[in-house]
């Protein structure tokens, strides 16, 4: 490992709330430059992401550098007040590098080469690419570390999005170090991986491949590993970069792009090396739901960065053009949606991209500046934004307080979605969703939490899936309901070690305790086919996927099956253990009786919404001291009346409300009471 360790530094801030995006002036003549920075004081921009795909501009050929119009460019947006978060440009290596080192190419997992023409086409554990990007991280940190626009360090750019792993020799060679790092010998990966199952003992390193195309399932441990080690793979090449950087300049804060909930990359492990974490969004406008989507995100980045201010990186002024239809944003979705994001702990609004391209597949992908220049619907958008984020700097030292947390784990999600399980329908992020959205639409605040989490901060803790679980995490769970928290946990969780291997005894061991009760069988659902979950107050509730069969050891029974063979048995269950609560839900309720539960929960755990507003407004509190601001957006398409219990002013427009506030369909306030 190259890294000097994850930061321990005080929590970074921008001097301001940023407004802007990615900035490509390579891809225009120099004129051009000089309209684009007159436009961004126009606009308000006061912070571009330079540089992210320019490397073969920067060394168009092997070690031949070429950085005066990057010069330039810095020179001219400083002169014009604009800071620069500045690329490492790595994330698309030019196509001399594949001349020189075809090796360096990515290939998966059937043989196949990933060739240049395209980005991303590197593999990770290739020492050509390692090396080279190396060399033009410290040339640009050498060059630009006084610069006095430079304010952030943009590493790479959304590792993985396009390429998360690869399987070519270099890559087997370097799983095999990776693996005899974590177990030192062959015989604890031969226990680790039970290859005494089907006659996969191995007994030389070098014997062991990555999961390349196989004739049918592969082993679980095996697939899990790889999936670890590519993370760390990835990772390392960050680590890379961020040592370079830090060494050279260590008052520079570092951050790489991260996406969405996103498979491939284990950023709890990721974030510790970011000083501000960044996250693009691209939420869909064809899905009613798109906004939930998002606050799910961004409730997961803030968590990621553990409650410190995070950005908004990149997101579309209005169409993308990788979707098979690009819906535009409609008037004032924009605007709402960016608010979104600083409700929930956006220290500012960026885009993909400033300037539209003329050329290549991105061209009808929208920018801040359209191909129609500034007589346009998106420049209008764009620059009243750009004013209005200025009068709510207030925001920026208030932070958002969770009392419930969902646990989620990317380990655990891997494991869960290998192959070979009770149902293949079964995927995390569904099973997360059917927590959040239904705590969404009561308004319910919810941070995240990876597994070694200490929980006593908290009310409320779900657990929805935790399949693959280790002994201190569900001591922890233990001790947090011991301690009077309540929590909510779904089937098919406690069921593997960390090595994918079955906690025996009698499922879910490490939550039998806890839980009161004892899962005989699982009793997965065909697709369309669905049971019926009857509560004991007389509610009933339709759900499908999934059956537990249930032996009680404890808990008492708050809902049964109502059909079938197993008819009558537990499908909701509560234990009390210690001064807390451990409900058990044995299967997956349709969304109204995962409200009914929840609504539930929360009650007993004593967690309040944010505040109480007519459905389709979205209410996040944001605090500092005892000064509170109550960020409202209305996702409805009729206006919506907020009563409130105080007078309040909203700082976007100045006005003192008493009594109600009047949002109009996609309105925003952000009142201080
Ligand atoms: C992001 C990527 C950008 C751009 C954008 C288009 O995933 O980081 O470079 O491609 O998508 O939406």
């Amino acid at each position: 490992m190259t890294s000097n360790g994850p930061n321990r530094k005080a929590p970074f801030q921008l001097a301001a709330m940023a407004y802007g995006g990615d900035y490509n002036p390579e891809q225009w003549p120099e004129e051009t430059w000089h309209e684009d920075v007159r436009l961004m004081r126009e606009a308000g921009v006061n912070l571009v992401s330079v540089g992210i795909f320019a490397w073969a501009k920067l060394e168009p050929r092997p070690g031949v550098y070429d950085f005066a119009w990057l010069d330039r460019v810095l020179d001219l947006l400083h002169a014009n007040g604009v800071m620069v978060d500045l690329a490492t440009a790595t994330a698309s290596p030019p196509p001399w590098l594949a001349k020189l080192h075809p090796e360096s190419l990515p290939v998966t997992a059937d043989g196949r080469t990933l060739w240049p023409g395209s980005r991303q086409q590197y593999c990770p554990s290739s020492p050509a690419y390692r090396e080279a990007a190396a060399r033009l991280v410290r040339m640009m940190a050498e060059r630009y570390k006084h610069h006095p626009a430079l304010v952030l360090w943009h590493v790479n750019n959304e590792y993985a999005c396009h390429v998360s792993e690869c399987f070519c020799d270099e890559s087997a060679r370097h799983f095999r170090r990776w693996l005899q790092q974590r177990y030192g010998s062959l015989d604890a990966l031969n226990a680790a991986w039970g290859t005494a199952f089907w006659s996969q003992q191995y007994a030389d390193w070098d014997e062991i491949q990555p999961p390349r195309a196989a004739p049918t399932f592969q082993n679980p441990t095996q697939q899990l590993d790889w999936r670890r080690f590519s993370s760390d793979a990835l990772l390392e090449c960050y680590e890379l970069e961020h040592a370079i950087l830090k060494e050279l300049t260590p008052d520079v804060p570092v951050t790489t792009n991260f996406m969405h909930a996103f498979k491939p990359l284990d950023y709890w492990k990721w974030a510790q090396y970011e000083d501000l974490v960044t996250l693009d969004m691209y939420p869909d406008p064809t899905e009613p739901d798109a906004h939930v989507y998002a606050a799910m995100n961004y409730d997961l980045i803030r968590s990621l960065g553990t409650g410190r201010p995070w950005l908004l990186m990149e997101q579309a002024p209005g169409q993308v053009n990788w979707r098979p239809h690009n819906l535009v944003k409609e008037p004032g979705i924009m605007r709402l949606w960016s608010h979104q994001a600083l409700a929930r702990g956006s220290d500012g609004v960026m885009f993909f991209q400033w300037r539209a391209s003329k050329a290549g597949s991105e061209k009808f992908h929208s920018g801040m500046v359209p191909h129609g220049g500034t007589e346009t619907r998106t420049w209008r958008e764009v620059v009243a934004l750009g004013q209005e984020l200025r009068r709510i700097e207030e925001l920026r030292p208030t932070r958002i307080h969770a009392e419930a947390a969902i646990l989620f784990d990317w380990e655990n999600w891997w494991a869960l979605e290998l192959d070979s399980k009770p149902s293949a329908d079964l995927r995390l992020v569904g099973q997360v969703r059917s927590y959040y959205d239904r705590l969404f639409e009561r308004n319910v605040t919810v941070d995240f939490v990876s597994p070694g989490t200490t929980l006593s901060r908290y009310r409320l803790v779900l657990v929805p899936n935790l399949y693959m679980v280790r002994d201190e995490t569900a001591r922890e769970l233990e001790r947090f309901v011991e301690a009077g928290g309540t929590l909510v946990m779904s089937f098919f969780s406690g069921i593997v070690n960390e090595h994918d291997q079955i906690w025996l005894g009698g499922y879910p061991g490490p939550f039998r305790r806890l839980l009161g009760l004892r899962v005989e069988e699982f009793a997965p659902l065909a697709p369309g086919q669905t049971n019926t979950m009857r509560m004991a107050d007389g509610h009933q509730f339709a759900c499908n996927l999934w059956s537990d069969i249930i032996a009680l050891e404890g808990a008492e029974v708050l809902g049964e099956f109502g059909e079938g063979w197993y008819a009558g048995r537990p499908a909701l269950t509560r234990h009390t253990f210690g001064r807390g609560l451990a409900y058990y839900l044995a299967t997956r309720p349709e969304p109204a009786g995962m409200a009914w539960l929840l609504a539930r929960a929360c009650h007993e755990a004593g967690v309040e919404p944010a505040a109480h507003v007519p459905a389709g407004v979205e209410a996040v509190r944001r605090q500092s001291g005892t000064a509170t601001l109550l960020y409202l957006l209305n996702h409805g398409h009729e206006p919506a009346d907020v009563a409130l219990e105080s007078p309040a002013l909203d700082l976007l427009t100045g006005q003192r409300h008493c009594g109600i506030v009047t949002l109009e369909p996609r309105g925003v306030a952000i009142l201080r009471s």
